[in-house]
């Protein structure tokens, strides 16, 4: 039996996934079998059939992110990785009973998942000072976890994971939980990538997605990465018709080569940018880090009790507070934006007044919203 089957529910095993009209498919000369318009009936110049149900599983856009990982495992295309996220404590956790471990600081949506349905959450902290992964603890936590959420970058540290750390918790949990390893802004730092250990690990998912580097977060495409043992039981999972044509259309242009070396081209310009507003800001005695990032933004840290955030906002610059995090006091997430944009951050910054005793009042919309 391998490890998701041990891992998933027994309802999601017997579950027969819902029988769309296009899943069944078929051939014949008239389409009746969907409920939709026959013909198209408002914009019909447009050359897409919007009258009509979009694929049940957009399998060109499957195959088309599969070349661009370089990997023969399967890929599952769904709503952004949040809802691959959604998927995966749906498909192998149950309420009430099992659980799934983090690493905080870390992006919020596992832990809101896993809560928004009645599943514990077992926390093994990065360590200090640079966030690196208590191994021993995960691996403990692991023997009585369905999931571990590793974030390579981590949001909203910026840092890649040790590679050895992930391996090693990948070996020692083989046969406890499933590994599902965060590549949300894995374009900045490629090369760091581990699609290619899923070869080896059964254990191991990869979640993608195409809302950072490839800048289409309206979009709404992630990816799921792992061997079919895995994907199947998410498939099972998966709603009716998750991806508008529109969506598709836009993500296999995306997927193109011209789409994909656009990408590296800006990645490239975006980590120069970084580095220039790292060295326009990093000296000032006020900062007392700013955190290596292999991400499209820099978690800088304050001396204690300067209201960068405040400061910012006044001016008009929405950054994003670390401020609830029990280890990030006095840290702020900044997304490195335009080159022009970051010039005047940069300047921003550098004005500002030293040591302030005064601090402005919190913006609670901006300074509550935990998720992207
Ligand atoms: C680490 C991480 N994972 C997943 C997501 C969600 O990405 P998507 O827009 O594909 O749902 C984000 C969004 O900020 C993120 O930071």
């Amino acid at each position: 039996m391998s490890l998701a089957e041990k891992l998933a529910p027994e309802n999601i095993k017997k579950l027969i996934p819902y029988q769309s009209a296009r899943r069944i498919g078929g051939t014949g000369r008239l389409w009746l079998n969907a409920n939709e318009l026959e013909t198209p009936l408002l914009f019909q110049d447009n050359q897409s059939a919007l009258h009509r149900y979009p694929d049940f599983l957009p399998n060109d856009i499957a195959v088309a992110y599969q070349a661009y990982c370089e990997t023969s495992q399967p890929t599952l295309a769904v709503r952004g990785a949040d809802e691959a996220i959604d998927l995966l404590v749906r498909t192998f956790c149950q309420p009430g009973k099992d659980s799934i471990t983090i690493c905080s600081p870390t992006y919020a949506m596992y832990q809101f998942c896993a809560e928004s349905m009645a599943i514990d959450v077992i926390d093994c902290p990065l360590q200090a000072p640079d966030f690196s992964l208590d191994v021993d603890a995960v691996v403990c936590a692991a023997k009585r976890s369905n999931l571990v959420f590793l974030c390579s970058p981590n949001n909203p540290t910026g840092q890649l994971l040790d590679r050895d750390s992930i391996i090693a918790i990948l070996e020692q949990t083989q046969q406890h939980a499933l590994v599902v390893v965060d590549e949300a802004y894995i374009e900045f730092e490629l090369g760091q990538s581990v699609v290619e250990l899923i070869d080896h690990y059964p254990n191991l998912v990869v979640i993608r997605t195409l809302s950072k580097a490839f800048g289409l977060a309206a979009v709404r495409c992630g990816f799921i990465i792992a061997q079919p043992s895995v994907l199947d039981f998410i498939a099972k999972l998966i709603p009716p018709y998750p991806m508008p044509d529109s969506s598709a259309e836009i993500v296999l242009n995306a997927l193109s080569p011209n789409g994909i070396a656009k990408v590296r081209e800006h990645t490239q310009k975006l980590l120069a940018t970084k580095q220039a507003f790292v060295d326009q800001i990093a000296h000032l005695d006020w900062i007392e880090r700013v955190y290596p990032s292999a991400t499209n933004f820099v978690l800088v840290r304050t001396e204690p009790g300067f209201p960068l955030f405040e400061l910012l906002l006044e001016q008009g610059v929405v950054t994003r507070n670390q401020a609830h995090e029990p280890n990030l006091a006095d840290c702020v997430r900044i997304t490195i934006g335009s080159e022009a944009s970051m010039n005047e951050v940069g300047k921003i910054i550098c004005n500002l007044p030293n040591r302030l005793t005064t601090s402005t009042p919190h913006n609670k919309d901006i300074d509550h919203e935990q998720t992207a």
